[in-house]
């Protein structure tokens, strides 16, 4: 039961009330209290005052202390309060009314010796609960003092406590009966959305990515925990998507050169008559479509392996000029049957961490591309400086440039640009993994690769490693 939120969140509202409830009460419950002493103790405190003044009226004395009490109390005007005037050794000298003694001398204090003020206790048997007070009244004339006792009936008071004890014993468990069921009621509006999102979100699987979870109220805790998991689908939409076109674009790439090779073997195996020359151009043949499948099937496995996680940097130390330099050796070998020249300029003794093998690899990725898609005679120029902390390789071609449309796609997996597929004068072998594939092995070592500037007259990307990356994220 109290694995409900609901339940345990009435239970503390509730046990929380309960207890502010109880100190209310007990506070109230003092504060009457209190307030009802000082009423009796202030109703007998002036009828003691009044008595002793009256015993010190000159025309109220008398030689007899009895008489002169009896005097007295015929001036006092408190005629229902029970008074009783006695002498200095407990000697009853008048009351008012009769029997009015009776209750004075249930005070326990014994009435001798001399103590000044007001005595007040508190009787509960007998005659109910009275309270009476005892004061020490000093005569000069007379030759002892008078001890003066008055009573007075604390029923009213008794009563009123009685009243508001009854008051709160109805009144909190009203409220708890009140506050619980308001609590339930509430709580059960409040957490609906979070039981309408559970249901929702249990029949959300692969086939149905597109349904989100339904936001109630948008800027409260639970809408926004709802967006932010309409947020989370969204990214794993994307990212089921993007992993199906992966797979998809990826057998494609496979299919093509696999069945083209399965063809031109089986052609060859039913020319059962072709010369040596047909069958070496036939294997060789099968041998260029077999060694792309071979790259292809490489470029996939590193990127699903770096998708997964793994880490394949083997970080040492080395110089970042020397990795450029020996791209560029490797890349104008590529470069020197269209003629196209290479030119480098890069500042000496770059110290840099990283994988050598894998920024080589980003080097002639960019390199190979600048050489694919530029016409025969063009240039290629590749700079390496130290910018605001970080190395930033460029490399510039005068080559045939990125449409606008397609300067936001090339570094998709499998994409390959418009100019690529049918622009260019010959058709450009590829797959469209270059440039992940660079991008990619720059992320890894905690940089950038992007394309910084692309026209007719060819493209530049650049390449930003931070000096001091340790290159070691994937
Ligand atoms: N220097 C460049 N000049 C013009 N277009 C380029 C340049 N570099 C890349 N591109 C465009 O970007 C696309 C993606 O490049 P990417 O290197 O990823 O694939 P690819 O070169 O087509 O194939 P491969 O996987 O063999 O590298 C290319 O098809 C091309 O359209
Ligand atoms: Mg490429």
């Amino acid at each position: 039961m109290f694995d409900s939120i609901r339940v345990r969140l009435t239970v503390w509202h509730l046990a929380i009330l309960a207890v502010l409830q109880a100190l209310l009460c007990v506070c109230i419950y003092d504060y009457i209290s209190f307030h009802l002493n000082q009423q009796v103790n202030g109703i007998l405190g002036n009828v003691l005052t009044s008595v002793d003044q009256a015993l010190g009226k000159p025309e109220v004395w008398n030689a007899d202390p009895q008489v002169h009490a009896a005097n007295a109390l015929k001036l006092v005007k408190h005629t229902e309060t029970p008074i009783a005037i006695y002498d200095a050794t407990g000697n009853l000298m008048a009351e008012r009314p009769s029997g009015a003694a009776h209750i004075t001398h249930l005070v326990e204090r014994p009435l001798t010796g001399t103590y000044v003020g007001t005595e007040s206790e508190n009787l509960q048997e007998h005659l109910g609960a009275r309270r009476v007070a005892v004061r020490f009244s000093v005569q000069p004339r007379a030759s002892a003092g008078y001890f003066i006792a008055a009573s007075t009936s604390l029923f009213s008071r008794v009563d009123e406590l009685r009243t508001a004890r009854i008051a709160f014993l109805i009144r909190v468990p009203f409220m708890l009966v009140l506050t619980g069921l308001s609590g339930w009621i509430l709580t059960g509006r409040s957490l609906t959305p979070a039981v309408l999102m559970a249901e929702r979100a249990r029949s959300i699987g692969a086939d149905n990515m597109s349904e989100r979870l339904t936001v109630l109220h948008p800027y409260d805790e639970l809408g926004r925990l709802a967006l932010a998991l309409n947020e989370l689908l969204d990214r794993l939409a994307a990212a089921s998507v993007s992993e199906r076109q992966f797979m998809a674009d990826a057998a494609h790439e496979l299919r093509t050169p696999l069945s083209i090779a399965q063809t031109a073997t089986t052609v060859t195996l039913m020319n059962t008559d072709g010369t040596f020359e047909e069958y070496r151009s036939a294997l060789q043949a099968i041998d260029n479509y077999l060694q792309r499948l071979s790259r292809s099937v490489n470029d996939v496995f590193r990127l699903a392996r770096a998708d997964a996680g793994f880490k394949s940097l083997h970080v040492e130390d080395l110089y970042l000029d020397e990795v450029v330099f020996d791209a560029v050796k490797a890349a104008r070998m590529l470069a020197t049957h269209k003629n196209i020249t290479i030119g480098i300029s890069t500042m000496e003794s770059c110290p840099y961490r990283g994988d050598e093998a894998l920024l080589h690899e980003m080097m002639l990725n960019l390199l190979e591309n600048s050489i694919k898609y530029t016409r025969p005679c063009g240039n290629v120029t590749v700079k390496l400086m130290n910018n605001a902390n970080a190395y930033e390789i460029s490399i510039t071609d005068t080559g045939i440039g990125i449409s606008e449309v397609d300067r936001d796609r090339i570094f998709q997996r499998f994409y390959r640009g418009g100019p690529a597929t049918m622009l260019a004068p010959q058709k450009v072998e590829g797959t469209g993994l270059g440039l992940s594939i660079a991008q990619w092995i720059a992320t890894s070592h905690l940089g950038t690769l992007e394309l910084t500037s692309s026209g007719q007259h060819g493209s530049t990307f650049v390449v930003r490693l931070p000096c001091n990356g340790d290159g070691a994220t994937t």
